[in-house]
Parts: C-alpha cells; sequence; structure tokens
C-alpha cells in the first residue's frame, strides 16, 4: 500500500514537472532575432486582412515593426493599417503600409514584391538594398465537404445530365482554384520575397498550415491536400536554403555581418475561431474563395452563411489572438522548424507512426462521419 502511494506521488510530481515545463516553455519570454528590433524589423503579412493574419498585424504593430500587409480586400486592409497605426498599445516606430493583391496571380504577386521594394528603398536615405527579416504566409481557403459528394452535385440540375468530361472539368477548376492560393501562391510568393529575406541577418518564412497539414481530414480533402504539399515544399526548401551561400551584410553591425540562412517554420492550427470556413471552394453557392470581382475587393460585408450543412467542431475553437502571439513567437525563434497548436497536437505525427487508425477514428469523430 505504502510502495502504491509512493508510486502514484511520483507520478503526479512527474506529470506536474512536466506541465510546469510546457507552461514555462510556452510562455517564457524569448530573444528576438538578430536584426529585429524596433523600428527597423521589417515583416510582410500574406492573408493580412482577417482572422490570424489580421491578429498577427495587429501584434507586430504593437513592437514597432515596419508591416507591409497583403490581401484581395482593399477596404479590410486600408481599415487594419489605420487601426495598426492608432491602437492604444501601437509603438510609435510602427510603420503599416498596405498591397491589394490576389496572390494566385503571378503578376499581383510580383507587383506587391517591386512596390514594397521601391517604397523601402526610398525610405531609406543611405540608399542600401530592401531588406525583409520575416515573411508570414497566412492567406488561404478551405473545402468543406466530402469529396464524393461534392463531385457528385455537379451536373445534379443539368439536362441532359452533364457529361463526366465536363464534371471532371468543373472538379478540375475547383481543384486549381485551391491549390492556387494555398499552395502555389504562397510558394510564388517566397520567391518573389526571398532574395530581400537572405540580406536579413537571420531570415525567416513563416507558413501557417494546418493540423491537416499532417493527417487526414474527412470533409476537408482538398484543403488537407493543400496543405500536405506545403510540407512537402518548405520541408526542402529548407535544406536548400540552410546550404545556400552567406550573403555579406555590410550595412549591420560587427557581429550581424554574415546573413544566417534563411529558415523556415511550418504552424500547425487546429481550429480557430475565424471565418475561414465561408470562403470554402466546394459550397454550392458561388464560393468567396474565388478571386472577387473590383466590387468584392472592396466589400466590407460578411459573407453569406454557407448553404450546406458544414461538419467539423463549432467548439473549443482557437483565439486568434493566442495564435497569433504563437506564430511570432514562431517567428522570433529560428530553431522551431514545426510548431503545434496548442502543443499537446504535437503526438499528431507520432500516433499518425505507431497507431493511424486511431488518428483516422478520430478524425472521423470530429467530422462527424461515424
Ligand atoms: N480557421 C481555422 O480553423 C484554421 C485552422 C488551421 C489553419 N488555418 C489557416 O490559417 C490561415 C488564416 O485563415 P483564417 O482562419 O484566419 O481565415 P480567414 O479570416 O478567411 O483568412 C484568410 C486570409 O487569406 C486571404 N486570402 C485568401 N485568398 C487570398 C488570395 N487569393 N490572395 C491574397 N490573400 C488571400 C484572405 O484575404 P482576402 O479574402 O481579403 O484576400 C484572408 O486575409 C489559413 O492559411 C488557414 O488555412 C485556419
Amino acid at each position: 500500500m505504502a510502495h502504491f502511494a509512493t508510486c502514484t506521488t511520483w507520478t503526479a510530481a512527474l506529470i506536474s514537472a512536466g506541465l510546469g515545463y510546457l507552461t514555462y516553455s510556452q510562455l517564457r519570454p524569448l530573444p528576438r532575432r538578430a536584426g529585429t528590433q524596433a523600428p527597423t524589423e521589417t515583416v510582410v503579412i500574406v492573408g493580412a486582412s482577417s482572422g490570424l493574419g489580421r491578429e498577427v498585424a495587429l501584434q507586430y504593430a504593437a513592437r514597432g515593426a515596419r508591416i507591409l500587409l497583403v490581401a484581395r480586400r482593399h477596404e479590410l486592409l486600408a481599415s487594419l493599417a489605420a487601426e495598426c497605426a492608432s491602437a492604444a498599445d501601437a509603438h510609435p516606430a510602427t510603420q503599416v503600409a498596405y498591397h491589394v493583391a490576389d496572390i494566385s496571380d503571378p503578376v499581383d504577386v510580383a507587383a506587391t514584391a517591386e512596390a514594397w521594394a521601391t517604397s523601402l528603398s526610398n525610405d531609406n536615405e543611405i540608399g542600401s538594398p530592401p531588406v525583409l527579416d520575416t515573411l508570414i504566409l497566412c492567406a488561404g481557403i478551405i473545402s468543406v465537404r466530402p469529396f464524393t459528394e461534392w463531385t457528385a452535385s455537379f451536373g445534379e440540375s443539368d439536362h441532359p445530365p452533364a457529361s463526366l468530361q465536363d464534371r471532371l472539368t468543373r472538379a478540375r477548376g475547383q481543384i486549381d482554384r485551391i491549390m492556387g492560393i494555398n499552395f502555389s501562391g504562397l510558394v510564388t510568393t517566397t520567391q518573389a520575397f526571398l532574395p530581400y529575406l537572405q540580406r536579413a541577418p537571420a531570415g525567416r518564412v513563416v507558413v501557417i498550415s494546418s493540423a491537416a497539414g499532417k493527417t487526414g481530414t474527412p470533409t476537408r480533402s482538398l484543403y488537407a491536400a493543400s496543405k500536405h504539399a506545403l510540407h512537402g515544399f518548405f520541408d526542402s526548401l529548407r535544406i536548400e536554403l540552410a546550404a545556400a551561400p552567406r550573403v555579406e551584410l555590410t550595412d549591420y553591425p560587427e557581429g550581424q555581418r554574415v546573413s544566417a540562412p534563411v529558415s523556415v517554420c511550418l504552424v500547425c492550427p487546429a481550429t480557430i475561431d475565424t471565418d475561414l470556413r465561408r470562403t470554402a471552394v466546394d459550397l454550392p453557392s458561388e464560393p468567396r474563395g474565388a478571386t472577387p470581382n473590383v466590387a468584392d475587393r472592396n466589400s466590407l460585408q460578411p459573407s453569406p452563411a454557407p448553404a450546406v450543412q458544414v461538419a467539423g467542431s463549432q467548439k473549443r475553437k482557437l483565439s486568434p489572438a493566442a495564435c497569433a502571439a504563437r506564430v511570432i513567437r514562431a517567428a522570433d525563434n529560428t530553431q522551431e522548424r514545426e510548431v503545434f497548436i496548442p502543443k499537446f497536437f504535437s503526438v499528431v505525427p507520432w500516433i499518425q507512426l505507431v497507431w493511424p487508425g486511431l488518428l483516422d477514428y478520430l478524425a472521423s469523430r470530429k467530422y462527424g462521419m461515424v
């Protein structure tokens, strides 16, 4: 009996120590990367007009960064830029600009990077080349229906019924749309900003993936595929960048004159309390994920509610502000390669290895498949 009590006490002590360490490791202040102090820290946030990206922008504004906000909805960007500058906790050094761009269009991406570089060069009295410390890739849209249900719905009301070729073509359009934003759009944006990141003492790319980027997710198959693709690309890019030649930084103080390799972190949140579901490419009504026309780009109206029941938990959603704080922490700590929010989701890759059927079952339950 005494032996049992001792074991229980030790187990409780170990669990408390573990939980205490986890809490401490998540909350302790981290040193910022070299070169990222106000008023010189430069940050580009892609997908900043709403949700997580918006919160990230507000938190960078509070620490005096020079921020570029990028998304398609013009008025949301303009009002966010004003809010960043006027927020009670805004740092006096904060500078915010915005650029309206659809990242699925390479012309928009090129124009964004060129406009940003030009404005930074013009402001720079000594004429040194533009430098980007942090690129936050937050833009994304979702899919919310089982693949078979969605593809079967094509041509449902057509007379005569739509041909297989027509149905495949329609599906292909939506697949290209989600991949064009969630994957190709983020890759080309990285390509456009990489030269500026390589001139920073420790350039950092933070990619917002998802828990769906690490495991199969029913009703989100296209979305999960686009997020898995990000891991394949950015995990490879990280290795290439580590081997890339270092740049000599003559403008920086002693000790920071050779750039560290640009580092990459993928952040995998669980469900966040944002409006993402309304962007779904596979909703029956015209999706908001489509490239909006000029009127839509200027619209501040909330999107209409989805016309179909969307599976997935409405409970225990993560707060965008708490996620944004974790994203900025991941941007500051160049050692982090992959971050799960909440932390205990880091077990996902391990369960995937040792008991994948359990993950399938949990995902089926979460998305109402069983
Ligand atoms: N919400 C969740 O449960 C959840 C969970 C895990 C991961 N995530 C990820 O978190 C990121 C942010 O999503 P959120 O939840 O904050 O949803 P959100 O409010 O809909 O934010 C998505 C952002 O992406 C931008 N965007 C979409 N398509 C774009 C395009 N073609 N070009 C430029 N910008 C574009 C949107 O701006 P415009 O519409 O103005 O262009 C918006 O600013 C996404 O990558 C999402 O996959 C979300």
